[in-house]
């Protein structure tokens, strides 16, 4: 692993950000709104204000928060797709935060991301096989063949059969469409899975088989997973520790059990208490007892 190369990071307390996955140090990132009025300055909004989080490697780390709560502008930082305001961004040591995106070609290998709206983000005209190749291709990793191959283990490990390679996105329900997704995920065999709300647009019950599918690959392959949802009990099944996100701060980070049994901060309250029923759903097991099965 190469350490932290930015002058930037000689300020960060030696070795930290390299012993860590993932590490955020006092992030920001405002946005201006264009000025509407001349007697009025800019509406500026402040998205993400002074998150500090070290997540270790293998960790699974959940981040709720309601909506509008900067979930999603945070995880564009992490993933080199948006540039914060002021603060640093690590991922496995390197630094992402003063990196041109075409000096970020290591990150696509290192993190992957899942999204919601697993129709938004599978090209339709492209088959499930090109689909979950096309990360290797974008990389230059393996021969046509490998990649063949690769992608048949992958739908495999997915829950899906290998011919779901010749077919396309329209094809598969919502959950299936999601497993796609994670097998694209895992093709470059990155360290780190982000997911932005990776199951809230599915039904409840196809919501559990995705979460126990996360789940395994992540056990699986020793991952370490940042799991964005509004949805705290979405976290709870899959996450050691979750931080809790209001108006851009992190007003709690705690293990998961801890923030359950005795949630510090009142916004985590609120939030405790207005969880809907995903658990009946997922059943008094941890998802590790209940192998996922292909959706509907
Ligand atoms: N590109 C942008 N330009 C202006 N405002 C933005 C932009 N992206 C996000 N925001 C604002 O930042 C805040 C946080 O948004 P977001 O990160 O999407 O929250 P969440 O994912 O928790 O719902 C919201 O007020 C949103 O309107
Ligand atoms: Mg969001």
């Amino acid at each position: 692993m190469t350490g932290p190369a930015s002058p930037r990071a000689a300020t960060v307390p030696a070795g930290t950000p390299a012993a860590a996955a993932v590490s955020l140090r006092d992030v920001h990132r405002e946005f201006r709104r264009p000025r509407t009025s001349l007697r009025h300055d800019p509406a500026v909004v402040h998205a993400v204000r002074g998150v500090s989080l070290d997540i270790a490697a293998g960790e699974r780390v959940g981040i709720v928060g309601e909506s509008g709560s900067g979930k999603t502008t945070l995880l564009r930082l992490l993933c080199g797709l948006d540039t914060p305001t002021s603060g640093e961004v690590y991922v496995q040591g390197r630094p992402v935060h003063d990196q041109p995106a075409r000096r970020l070609r290591w990150l696509r290998r290192e993190l992957q991301l899942v999204f919601q709206d697993p129709m938004g983000s599978l090209d339709p005209r492209m088959r499930v096989g090109q689909i979950v190749a096309e990360p290797l291709v974008a990389q230059r990793i393996g021969s046509r063949a490998e990649r063949r191959a690769r992608v048949t283990e992958l739908l495999e490990r997915v829950g899906l059969p290998a011919e779901a390679a010749d077919r396309y996105p329209h094809q598969f329900s919502g959950g299936q469409r999601q497993r796609i997704s994670i097998a694209r995920a895992l093709a470059p065999r990155p360290h780190v899975l982000v997911g932005d709300e990776p199951v809230s647009a599915l039904d409840v019950s196809v919501r559990a088989q995705v979460l126990n599918l996360v789940d395994e690959v992540v056990d699986g392959y020793g991952l370490t997973l940042v799991l964005v949802s509004h949805d705290l009990s979405v976290v709870r099944h899959v996450c050691d520790r979750v931080a809790v996100m209001r108006q851009g701060e992190l007003v709690e980070v705690a293990p998961t059990e801890q923030l359950y049994r005795d949630p510090q901060h009142p916004y985590t309250r609120e939030l405790l208490a207005s969880v809907p029923h995903l658990a009946d759903a997922l059943g008094s097991h941890p998802p590790d007892m209940e192998r996922s099965q292909p959706d509907e």
